[in-house]
């Protein structure tokens, strides 16, 4: 195996419509402060290649009878029938030891397009269930996932006692109900809050910030809770 095989892979799957947007500036330094430790870093951007966040029947094989899209993703994966585009990306995920989820919060939740992602490529049968079982028993168990996001709230909103209300609350079913139920250990997210508020030179220190959360997951180190 080559030194290049040997590097561990960063999977960044990144959800903004707008390219010069504070948090594609987040993914890019992300996706280079990773390469710099060593990461072979492969980064998805969702709305760049146009993915097609709704799960229906149209991607399966023809259904007869009551349609259960999870029954149908358990025979794709068994049959070897899964769509084109969802097959690549669960390689893509299956070959990462890092997953970074990078969005703006909506809806204080992921992007539709991000959650359509979820939806598709976390697969029955591929990712959970059948061979696999849930949370410690599930097929990407033993790997790490963080979420690398932005608000529009300020950091004071997002504190227990502020006015919307404690951060790790609003991002518990991503964490849990989405990553470790597929075996993920989940590192503490990295957030700018607010980053349409902040002045430039705010902007760069809080992108310095991003740098060095982000190395530390890169050295296996815990980022410091923000
Ligand atoms: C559809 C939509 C829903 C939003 N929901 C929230 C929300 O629930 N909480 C929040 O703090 N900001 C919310 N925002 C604001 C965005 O999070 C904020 O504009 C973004 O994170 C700023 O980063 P950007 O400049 O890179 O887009 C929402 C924005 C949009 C477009």
């Amino acid at each position: 195996m080559s030194t290049f095989d040997a590097a561990p892979v960063a999977l960044i799957v990144h959800a903004h419509p707008e390219p010069h947007s504070f948090s594609t500036a987040q993914m890019t330094t992300a996706a280079r402060t990773l390469r710099e430790a060593g990461y072979r870093v492969d980064v998805l951007d969702l709305y760049a290649e146009g993915w097609a966040p709704v799960l229906d029947r149209q991607e399966f094989a023809p259904v007869v009878g009551h349609f259960k899209p999870q029954a149908e993703q358990m025979r794709a994966v068994k049959d070897g029938s899964l769509d084109t585009t969802v097959g690549e990306h669960l390689d893509r995920l299956l070959a990462a030891d890092l997953l970074v989820l990078s969005f703006p919060m909506w809806w204080f939740s992921l992007p539709a397009i991000l959650k359509g992602w979820i939806d598709r490529v976390f697969v029955m049968g591929g990712v959970f269930g059948g061979d696999h079982g849930l949370f410690d028993d599930a097929a990407l168990a033993g790997k790490r996932a963080m979420l690398l996001l932005t608000t529009g709230g300020s950091s004071e909103s997002f504190r227990p006692g502020g006015a919307l209300g404690p951060m790790n609350e609003f991002l518990f079913h991503i964490h849990r109900g989405m990553l470790e139920f597929v075996g993920y250990q989940v590192l503490d997210p990295v957030v700018t809050y607010g980053p349409a508020h902040m002045t430039d030179q705010e902007r760069t220190a809080a992108l310095d910030t991003v740098r060095e959360s982000v190395a530390l997951v890169a050295a296996d180190l815990p980022t410091a809770v923000r």
